[in-house]
């Protein structure tokens, strides 16, 4: 899905098989078509960036200046996003005293399409940016994705449910669901995709076939929590996964929770967290303290950061890369050959926040993470001006959420501005 040569605009490569939502694909193009801003509205996991990303492929012929991703998980600081968007979009110039009225006037004649990933830590930021971008350009269309709506006048929400779970009579899908004409529905088909390819050699046969079904709506078809559970396959039966998490949700999901059975989001909330707690209780002790350490890393992270930031006595740098591979089998860490890269999806990375804070570490690794980019940043103003110029702007660019991330820490911390003001000058400079 990679945005084919010459045509303007940044869609990654989907890294995974994508499944179902035939119906929902329809409903967002036909409100793009309606709507000049869409918000795809879900809970965490529940599949709103895969979707998204689906959508603004399909919608590419629709935008002569191209479909444009902006991934906002990372970003802090609500005065940074027009700054964030107008480098996304590499536009030339920048006005330091209005950015948002330089953006606006830039793309006043453009017919494109925005896809704002994560919004929700950003909602009042991204609804005034989005009013004020709307009225400027009237060829511009944006598409959102976020666990809130921004409660703007215009805006049309879809939300995104779960993946359609087998009936518990028979195990067939729904009546009336897109997976009708299917013998296996959305939850199942995912759930054996990413059993098969953790488990080669896995099929869903009679055997395991009511095993499977009970699994997915245990899970409630929440493709998030499928994917973690179908990675546990080389370890346990299918059956011995559904009897874990069930114990498991008794105690992690009563009825009695804090939001009530009723209120869908919130329990859907519960239930990945659940099968979240229970893939990190499986993890070994140097597993859990890399996956909560790599939680610093907004914008994904190469191998040598991750042992810079991430390794010391109790980790040792030696056997990181290991503990690390163990992570991306455990779908907990995901690998993109292609660039060499690691990166974590935001639910993960925040449940990995919280327990690196519980640990008392944030601080330590945050100062650790900044130096490492502070270091970078150095390097890069040594070296770009060279013959390397290109390949110092490529790697810039794809360490734009780490950088700010360290920029932003060290705005935050007494004493740290020489090396915010490094970072600063890297992040011009891309
Ligand atoms: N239709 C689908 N087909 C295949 N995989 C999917 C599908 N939907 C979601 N997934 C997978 O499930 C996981 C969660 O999906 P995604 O990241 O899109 O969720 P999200 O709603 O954007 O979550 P968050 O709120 O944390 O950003 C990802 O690994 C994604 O690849
Ligand atoms: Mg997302």
């Amino acid at each position: 899905m990679a945005s084919s040569p010459g045509r303007p605009g940044n869609l990654p490569a989907e890294p995974t098989s994508f499944v179902g939502r035939r119906a929902e694909l329809d409903q967002v193009l036909r409100a793009l078509e309606r709507a000049r801003l869409v918000t795809l509205l879900g809970p965490g996991g529940v599949g709103k960036t895969r979707l998204a990303l689906r959508a603004a492929d399909r919608a590419r012929p629709l935008f002569p200046d191209g479909v444009w991703l902006v991934e906002l998980s990372g970003l802090r600081a609500p005065e940074s996003l027009p700054c964030v968007i107008a480098e996304t979009l590499r536009l030339p110039g920048r006005r330091v005293d209005d950015p948002a009225g330089f953006l606006a006037d830039r793309l006043a004649a453009s017919e494109l399409l925005l896809v704002l990933d994560t919004c929700e830590h950003l909602v009042h930021a991204c609804a005034m940016l989005a009013e004020r971008l709307l009225t400027a350009a009237p060829g511009l269309r944006v598409l959102t994705t976020s666990r809130e709506s921004l409660n703007l006048v215009g805006e049309h929400l879809v939300p995104v449910p779960p993946l359609a779970v087998p009936c518990p009579r028979d195990g067939t899908a729904p009546t009336g669901s897109a997976g009708d004409a299917a013998p296996l529905c959305d939850s199942v088909t995912l759930f054996a995709e990413r059993a098969g390819a953790s488990s080669p050699g896995f099929t869903v046969a009679p055997g395991n076939h009511a095993a499977v079904c009970a699994l997915c709506r245990r899970l409630e078809g929440i493709p998030l929590a499928l994917e973690l559970a179908a990675d546990r396959l080389p370890a346990m039966p299918v059956e011995e996964i559904v009897e874990r998490l069930s114990d498991r949700f008794h105690v992690l999901t009563g009825a009695d929770g804090p939001y009530g059975a009723s209120w869908t989001g919130g329990r859907r909330h519960r239930t990945l967290r659940a099968a979240i707690t229970w893939s990190h209780d499986l993890c070994m002790p140097a597993e859990r303290m890399l996956w909560a350490r790599l939680s610093v890393f907004p914008g994904g992270f190469d191998l040598a950061a991750a042992e810079s930031v991430c390794a010391d006595g109790d980790l040792p740098a030696d056997e990181l890369v290991d503990v690390l591979t163990m992570l991306v089998d455990k779908s907990v860490v995901r690998f993109d050959p292609g660039a060499g890269r690691y990166q974590m999806l935001d639910t993960l990375r925040e449940y990995g926040a919280e327990r690196l804070d519980e640990a008392g570490e944030t601080g330590p690794l945050r100062r650790r993470h900044r130096d490492h980019y502070a270091a970078l940043a150095d390097r890069a103003a040594r070296e770009r001006l060279g013959p390397h110029e290109s390949c110092w702007t490529r790697r810039l660019r794809s360490e734009e959420g780490n950088l700010r991330a360290a920029l932003e820490w060290s705005l935050a911390t007494p004493g740290a501005k020489a090396s915010g003001l490094r970072l600063a000058v890297a992040l011009l400079d891309r």
